[in-house]
């Protein structure tokens, strides 16, 4: 640590990003890239998008390495640890992020989509923290590196506390990380691992482009975000990289919304 004790970079950690190939894991992936991390850049099923990332990581003089792995499935959830120690040699930074969308109504969503969402979401980023706390805990601290044992980052959403019609297995499985975050994060607080989330708001990706794409839609969606324009994938990098970096070492167990305001009833603007 700087004599300021501020260090808001990641210079010889090592990172896993998963969900890295597009939206806002592939932007944290470059952020960190930038920061000096080692970065593992998993991805399920579009390699041509980890191969991107990867590019624009080297191009910007970083360092990093793509792995495929589902993170719903425990197999490839080991293998991706392995494959990031037999890179960079160890892990100090897991972004939980790969995550996805299944929307139907309620009366009509079937089990399979409740269950992809649950699986992947929620599920996923468990098999995640708990292979990082695994290898936190079998590696032992290295203080020379990083002030804690280990830094995990779930990205949430504003969705982990505002109900969403027409997606309850998306909220669900975002409710359901808010307490696992917290509950992992007081359980391994004493071996100083540090557990947060990241709440994203209406960030432009992929997973929303319906509600952006088209002018009447993004009008609507412009309605729910007071600070009056969409997030960009930079704007949780950011949030990450802080949440990733020692300058954040005695915060554990929070949540930081990123969302230009989206959580703060915007519908009461003009009186209630
Ligand atoms: C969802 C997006 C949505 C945003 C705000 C995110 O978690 O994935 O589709 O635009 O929340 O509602």
């Amino acid at each position: 640590m700087g004599e300021t004790g501020i260090r808001l970079d990641l210079t010889g950690q090592t990172a896993i990003v998963t969900g890295a190939s597009s939206g806002i894991g592939a932007g944290i992936a470059r952020l960190f890239g930038r920061a000096g991390a080692n970065v593992v850049i998993n991805y399920r099923s579009s390699e041509d998008g980890a191969r991107e990332t990867l590019r624009a990581i080297e191009d910007a003089g970083g360092t990093g390495r793509i792995v495929q792995a589902d993170v719903s499935q425990e197999g490839d959830v080991k293998r991706l640890f392995e494959e990031a120690c037999d890179a960079f040699g160890t892990v100090h930074v897991l972004i939980a992020n790969a995550g996805l969308q299944r929307d139907a109504p309620a009366h009509e969503m079937s089990l399979a989509d409740w269950k992809t969402v649950l699986d992947v979401n929620l599920t996923g980023q468990f098999l995640c923290a708990r292979e990082a706390i695994r290898l936190f805990r079998a590696r032992g601290p290295v203080p020379e590196v990083c002030p804690a044992l280990g830094k995990i980052v779930c990205i949430s959403s504003v969705h982990q506390f505002i109900p969403w019609s027409g997606r309850v297995n998306y909220a669900a499985s975002k409710g359901g990380l808010l307490l696992m975050m917290q509950s992992l994060a007081q359980e391994y607080a004493g071996e100083k691992i540090r557990i947060n989330a990241i709440a994203p708001g209406a960030i432009k990706t992929a997973i929303n482009r319906s509600s952006w794409d088209d002018p009447a839609e993004r009008e609507k969606l412009l309605d729910l975000i007071p600070y009056g324009r969409i997030g960009e994938s930079e704007d949780v990098a950011r949030a990450a990289l802080w949440l990733a970096s020692d300058a954040s070492d005695y915060v554990t167990g929070e949540t930081l919304v990123v969302d230009g305001g989206m959580a703060l009833y915007p519908g009461f603007r003009e009186g209630g």
